[in-house]
């Protein structure tokens, strides 16, 4: 990687952890989706994968009585989060690791709910759906969202900035057909409103980038990246219409607290 892509990489890295949270999402989203899960029971074993700073798993932690393992392999990300969970004096219930969700070694079928926000991708939605399968227990809930096509034939500029971020993102219907396709019985689903991508995201992204584009003032290279950065909540504003976050809440087959090896 040459300087300047470092410079991009550390100033993209230095703006998203300063943002309440690191993609699309809400708390009421979340309780929506949580709603679905109504027979979670009273304290689930939750695990939260590609938790980032944690927005959505101290939400679950305040909505829940469980207990939350929290994985992102974004360690700054989990330092933020341990400290929050500190503060709030929830270090009995929720545990934050530095780790890829992939490879984390995470115990099979013993988790109530997997809640994953915007981060299964990253793994290919495939695989993070058989994951997930597997370390569910039977009757257990997933419950994540995913980027999505909404309409055909979007604008060059966003055609461009999903084939490099997310080349395989599919439709709502992909979605579902892989939901299924991996073994679950699909709960319900639903779209993020746009409230969810600029209260918690982009508005404070924007303020962010105009803080630093002062404080960089001068300075050619660091203006030149906030542009690039700034692109993105831009873009959405023009053509949010050609894509979207949906909500899936998705359930294990089976018995809820009986374990069955074979499926
Ligand atoms: C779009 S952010 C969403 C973060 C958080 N869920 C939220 O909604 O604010 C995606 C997160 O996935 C994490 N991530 C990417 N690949 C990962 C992997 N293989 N294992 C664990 N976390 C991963 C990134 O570090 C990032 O924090």
């Amino acid at each position: 990687m040459s300087a300047a892509d470092d410079r991009v990489q550390g100033m993209f890295l230095a703006l998203f952890e300063s943002l309440p949270r690191q993609g699309p999402g809400s708390r009421a989203c979340a309780m929506r989706a949580l709603a679905l899960c109504d027979e979670i029971g009273d304290a689930p074993a939750i695990l939260d994968l590609g938790c980032g700073a944690g927005a959505q798993t101290l939400q679950l932690a305040e909505l829940t009585a469980g207990t939350i393992v929290a994985i992102d392999s974004h360690a700054p990300s989990i330092e933020r989060l341990r400290e929050a969970v500190a503060r709030r004096g929830l270090s009995a219930r929720v545990e934050a690791v530095v780790g890829d969700m992939a490879s984390a070694g995470l115990p099979r079928a013993s988790f109530d709910l997997v809640w994953s926000e915007g981060a299964l991708y990253n793994i290919g939605l495939g695989p993070a759906l058989a994951l997930c399968h597997d370390l569910l227990r039977p009757g257990g809930y997933l419950a994540f969202t995913d980027a999505v096509w909404r309409e055909p034939n979007p604008p060059a500029e966003v055609a461009a900035a999903f084939a490099d971020d997310y080349p395989t993102m599919g439709r709502v219907e992909d979605d579902l057909a892989a939901i299924r396709g991996a073994g679950f019985a699909l709960v319900g689903h639903f779209t993020l409103p746009e409230a969810a991508w600029w209260d918690d995201f982009y508005t404070p992204m924007e303020a962010r980038i105009a803080e630093l584009r002062a404080e960089h003032a001068g300075d050619a290279e660091a203006l030149a990246i906030l542009d690039q950065l700034a692109a993105e909540p831009e873009m959405h504003r023009r053509h949010g219409d050609f894509y979207a976050y949906e909500f899936f809440v998705a359930r294990r087959p089976g018995v809820r607290g009986r374990t069955n090896s074979c499926c």
